[in-house]
């Protein structure tokens, strides 16, 4: 029985992997470097077109809660021109990684806690409830220095945080853009995301100022189809449709900003054998990284959109 665990991590391209770890672990909770990696990481020909090298440093949060488990992997490039750059013109939703989204306890202060460390705040906190099933939240969004969307949210219709002080508590989900909602949902499922949280297809008004021109027509915005599929363990994915669909925000692998997911299992080779069996491209073998603490094992896939995603297990 092969087991899917969820969303492992999102991986953060940067150019500066000290000053990345210094914030993140100052100002969005990930206290722990598990394993900082600089070297090759082979079987990444079909994404990245080449065996790149570079410094891979894994976060991981210690007030991390059963709806914040997820890890942020950053990743410096080092070989040819080093980091390409993120994506012009992205907003929300285009194909790509668009935002690591934190579970935190109360939005509010941590909010004003991120704005006062140098984040630029995207949308003020707010409460709401989503579709269909009326699940309660408390929302806000920032860009951390170097403009990685933050989705900071408190699932107060799902889960009360253990006591303490406002914080961040870890990687709650991954939001990417896909061309097609039912293929994307149909794929997933078989990777363990089975329970759907919300479904919505209004266009989400805060997020208006985020479209601009040239890329958008500010009086004429697309719409945005959004789930949220739920593992039973392990953090979610947050697809997203828009319609007309916006261009191509994948970038090159490793560009700066979000820019790919890891999903956990158990046993990556038992994986890797019922993706293959289930007729998906898996890139290579899977792959043993020796990062000092452990190995590091991983696996890249084609998922339907060719948004960058890997198998995860780790032995650190
Ligand atoms: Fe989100």
């Amino acid at each position: 029985m092969t087991t899917f665990m969820g969303v492992d991590h999102v991986g953060v391209g940067v150019d500066d992997v000290d000053e990345a770890i210094e914030f993140y672990g100052r100002h969005v909770g990930f206290d722990r470097v598990p394993f900082d990696y600089t070297g090759e990481l082979p079987g990444m020909e079909a994404v990245a077109g080449r065996t790149p090298r570079a410094r891979v440093a894994m976060l991981e949060s210690s007030s991390a809660t059963p709806v914040g488990p997820g890890r942020v992997k950053l990743v410096q490039v080092l070989d040819g021109d080093g980091p390409p750059a993120s994506p012009a013109g992205q907003a929300w939703g285009e194909v790509g990684v668009c935002e690591i989204c934190l579970h935190v306890r109360n939005v509010q202060e941590v909010h004003d806690a991120l704005v006062a460390a140098g984040c630029a705040s995207l949308m003020e906190p707010m409460s709401a409830d989503v579709p269909p099933a009326g699940v309660t939240l408390d929302i806000a969004y920032v860009a951390d220095p170097w403009g990685t969307k933050l989705e900071m949210i408190e699932w107060t219709g799902l889960w009360r945080s253990l006591p303490g002080p406002a914080r961040a508590e870890g990687v709650n989900h991954v939001a990417f853009g896909v061309a097609d909602m039912a293929r994307t949902r149909a794929f997933y499922e078989r990777l363990g995301f089975t329970e759907l949280l919300f479904e919505s297809v209004d266009f989400f008004e805060p997020m208006a100022t985020w479209y601009r021109a040239p890329w958008y027509d500010p009086g004429n915005l697309p719409a945005q189809h959004m789930t949220m599929p739920m593992p039973a363990q392990g953090a979610a994915i947050e697809p997203v449709v828009l319609d007309p669909p916006g261009h191509d925000c994948r970038g090159a692998w490793g560009h700066l900003g979000p820019m790919d997911f890891g999903i956990r299992v158990g046993n990556l080779d038992a994986a890797a054998a019922r993706l293959a069996a289930d007729g998906v491209q898996v890139h290579g073998a899977p792959q043993s990284l020796d990062v000092g603490s452990g190995e590091w094992r991983y696996l890249y896939f084609a998922e339907p959109d060719g948004n960058y995603v890997q198998l995860v297990e780790a032995r650190y």
